[in-house]
């Protein structure tokens, strides 16, 4: 791939996983453009990184604002998400459309490669409009740039995530700790520099449109999961099982609280990646996944 411009476009470049991209990027000697709708945040993350990091504003849903992005990058990054629908932002408009139109934009730029983010289990059918919108999102994405990459995290930790901290937090917390169904779903969780690492490596791969599915090194079940990190934070609360069915009313009632402990919306995410088809592990089905990419994950 040619690097003559050597500028790579990240845009939600200053979220959980964006901004460990963006690191690999700088430290591998890339000027990186950093976009999101507050550039101030990269300007603060990145202290020490001014003459390789542009920090632009840009927001997927502002045609003008992505097309200005995307100029004179050789690669763009898509690790924009949005969890919670506020208004006209909703996941049609960010997951389908403003990644869509990222993509035609790229692609009318003479963009060489793009990487868009999306998750593992969209494949499945879901009644999540959140789900559906990420996997409308792909489709949009390969009908704007047919040879885009497309990264399927599993769940993703690692210091700062929503997923294992808010359980850590609550474990500590609390006496009884409802758990999804009987807790005997399986999960992979993906370290967030692995999954940062693997996206950055997926542009050096010969072919670019490839989907490459992100488990982790270990299958737990839910449970195990929950004692694991127990025995970490020295909690050990009586684990209550709640039916599926339950947890979104659950859900519903917690969005009240100042700060939630789950949401509908990262309901559906965490569930997705307790689908039957999430819950094979990456590791034996069929899709590229880190090993294609010189990766062993052993977080
Ligand atoms: N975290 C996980 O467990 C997990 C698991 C599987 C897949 N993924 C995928 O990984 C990707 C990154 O997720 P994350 O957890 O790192 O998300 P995140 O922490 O919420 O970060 C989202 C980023 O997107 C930017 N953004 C949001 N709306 C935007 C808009 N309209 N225009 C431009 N930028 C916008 C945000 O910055 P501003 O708000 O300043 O614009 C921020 O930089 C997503 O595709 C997600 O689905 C994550």
């Amino acid at each position: 791939m040619s690097t003559e411009l050597g500028r790579i476009l990240v845009l939600g470049g200053t979220g959980f996983l964006g901004r460990r991209i963006v690191r690999r990027l700088l430290d591998r000697g890339y000027t990186v453009r950093v976009a999101s709708r507050h550039p101030e945040r990269s300007r603060r993350m990145f202290p020490d990184e001014r003459s390789a990091l542009e920090s632009i504003r840009a927001d997927v849903n502002d045609d003008g604002s992505v097309l200005e992005a995307v100029k004179e990058t050789f690669a763009v990054i898509n690790a924009v998400s949005l969890y919670t629908e506020h208004g006209s932002e909703t996941f049609n408009a960010v997951h389908v459309v403003g990644a869509g139109r990222v993509a035609t934009h790229a692609r009318h730029s003479h963009v060489e490669r793009l990487v868009h983010v999306s998750g593992i289990g969209v494949d499945a059918p879901s009644a999540s409009p959140y789900i559906r919108s990420r996997r409308q999102g792909e489709n949009a994405v390969r009908r704007g740039f047919p040879a885009a990459t497309i990264i399927r995290p599993s769940v993703v930790f690692g210091p700062d995530d929503a997923f294992l901290q808010p359980i850590a937090a609550l474990l500590r917390r609390v006496p009884i700790f409802p758990i999804f169904g009987r807790g005997e779903t399986a999960l992979q969780p993906s370290h967030v520099e692995d999954v940062a690492e693997a996206t950055v490596r997926s542009l050096d791969a010969p072919k670019a449109d490839v989907i490459y599915e992100l488990g982790g090194p270990r299958v737990y079940s839910y449970k195990e999961l929950l004692a694991l990190i127990g025995e970490h934070v020295g909690s050990r609360p009586l684990l209550l099982p709640v039916p599926f069915v339950m947890w979104r009313p659950m859900a519903f009632a917690a969005e009240m609280l100042p700060t939630p402990p789950i949401t509908r919306n990262r309901w559906s995410s965490w569930r997705s990646t307790m689908s039957p088809l999430a819950n094979t592990p990456a590791s034996t089905r069929s899709m590229p996944s880190h090993a294609e990419l010189r990766l062993s994950s052993q977080r």
